[in-house]
């Protein structure tokens, strides 16, 4: 399977990171990552990785300045895209066809192909021009995937809460890796099937 993976300005750099890390150890998967400018200074302001080391853990790398990228055309096949996380700008730009970039331009791409694409749309609170923008995709077939931590699986730590959100998020391209432990399989506790 091959995946684009946009990273755009949004806090939460560490949920392309984690997707990429994950998607690394699977050899049924080839990844191309752009990341926006300002998602390079999430990075370094957010976590312990340099620009680079998030570039190495992709299989191919695009400035988002190259929109001349093979990413940036309908002729070079992929499965789909997935930009984690995505600013309001990145979500605006792709609402309005902008392809100003090469994550809108590949998204834009996704789109008039009829690709899945997959939005981790990252800000709150939500004003009427991100909840608008957010439902006309929604209408096109885009995946709107905010990262909404859950609480049933009992997250010890930071880890656990991005990472649970990470494997919801892949398995909308049918990769399945959440441990069964972290599954909801109904109540646990008596008496709380009222
Ligand atoms: C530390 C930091 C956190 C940010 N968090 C958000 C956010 O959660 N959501 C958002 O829409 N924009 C956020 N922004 C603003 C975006 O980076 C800004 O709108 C930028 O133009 C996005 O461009 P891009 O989509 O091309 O990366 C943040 C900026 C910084 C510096």
């Amino acid at each position: 399977m091959k995946l684009i993976i946009g990273i755009s300005g949004a806090t939460g750099a560490i949920f392309g990171i984690r997707l990429l890390e994950i998607l690394k150890d699977r050899s049924d998967v080839e990844t191309h990552l752009v990341m926006s400018q300002w998602a390079t200074t999430t990075i370094t302001e957010e976590t312990h990785y340099t620009v680079n080391e998030v570039r190495n853990l992709a299989d191919f790398y695009y400035s988002p300045k190259n929109l001349g990228a093979a990413i940036s055309s309908g002729s070079f096949n992929v499965d789909g895209m997935i930009i984690a996380p995505c600013s309001m700008k990145s979500l605006a730009s792709i609402r309005m066809g902008l392809a100003d970039n090469l994550i809108s331009r590949a998204a834009d791409v996704m789109l008039k192909e009829e690709k899945k694409l997959v939005l981790m749309t990252r800000e709150t609170p939500l004003n009427s021009i991100h909840l608008e923008n957010m439902l006309k995709l929604s209408q096109m077939g885009v995946t709107i995937f905010p990262p909404m931590p859950a609480f049933y699986n009992h997250p010890q730590n930071l880890n656990d809460l991005v990472d649970h959100i990470i494997y919801r998020l892949i398995s909308q391209f049918g990769i399945d890796i959440l441990p069964k432990e972290k599954v909801w399989t109904g109540f646990t506790k008596q008496g709380n099937l009222r």
